[in-house]
């Protein structure tokens, strides 16, 4: 599948990568056009780099990869997102990591919906650290992959893509559940840098056969 991914931070080089060595074909967009392409080269197969707005028209599938504060000029300068499927891994969280800008009535993914009201919103990759998106394996157990969203033909595209990297996806309902996700992500950040377990957790979904 061809992925956009946006901003050539954590997140989007450790995707980028994890997908690329799965075979997608990958795009890195950023501010620095020159930057996404000397990542590109740096990972070598199936990836290439340009703007914001290449990567965005490139991908099939377009992940957001860039701190919340900046979302809103991020999304002005992606061009067309009409139907575009934008996966959402966005935590609002407050400088200094001490809380969230925003929830329990509303999400960042939800936000976003509004301001990219033509583009479909999956939240997903949101709730694990970025070192963890290749391989997500915990002794003989998978990270959960929690995903939600409103659209089922997109988030099925969006599981696959998740399913890709190892994880054992959950389709955790609407985009509205993203009000739950976010503060997920907020309990790994605490316990992995404030509580003492480091980053090397994650969440798992325990089920009954
Ligand atoms: N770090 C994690 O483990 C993790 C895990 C799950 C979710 N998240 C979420 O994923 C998002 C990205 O996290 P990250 O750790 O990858 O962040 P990061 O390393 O700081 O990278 C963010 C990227 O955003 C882009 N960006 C766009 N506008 C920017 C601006 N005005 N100032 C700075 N950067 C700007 C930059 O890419 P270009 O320079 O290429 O444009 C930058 O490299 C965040 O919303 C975070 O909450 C993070």
């Amino acid at each position: 599948m061809k992925v956009g991914i946006i901003g050539t931070g954590n997140v989007g080089t450790s995707l980028g990568e994890a997908w690329a060595s799965e075979r997608h074909e990958i795009m890195f967009g950023s501010r620095d056009p020159q930057r996404a392409q000397q990542l590109a080269e740096r990972i070598k197969y199936n990836t290439k780099g340009g703007t914001y707005e290449q990567a965005t028209q490139f991908g099939e599938v377009v992940v957001l990869a860039v701190p919340w504060s900046y979302i809103k000029q991020t999304l002005e300068s992606m061009g067309n997102l009409k139907g575009k499927i934008l996966v959402d891994c966005i935590n609002p969280v407050k400088p200094q990591l001490t809380g969230l800008e925003l929830g329990l009535d509303t999400s960042a993914a939800e936000q976003i919906a509004k301001m990219a009201n033509d583009a479909i919103v999956i939240k997903a990759l949101n709730s694990i650290g970025n070192q963890h998106f290749k391989n997500p394996k915990f002794g003989n157990m998978d990270a959960s992959g929690f995903i939600c969203g409103d659209d089922d033909e997109a988030k099925k595209i969006v599981t696959r893509l998740v399913a890709d990297l190892g994880f054992d996806t959950v389709d955790c309902g609407p985009l509205q559940n993203a009000r739950l996700l976010e503060p997920l992500a907020l309990l790994w950040i605490k316990l992995a840098y404030v509580h003492g377990f480091g980053p090397n957790i994650a969440f798992k979904l325990l089920k009954n056969k």
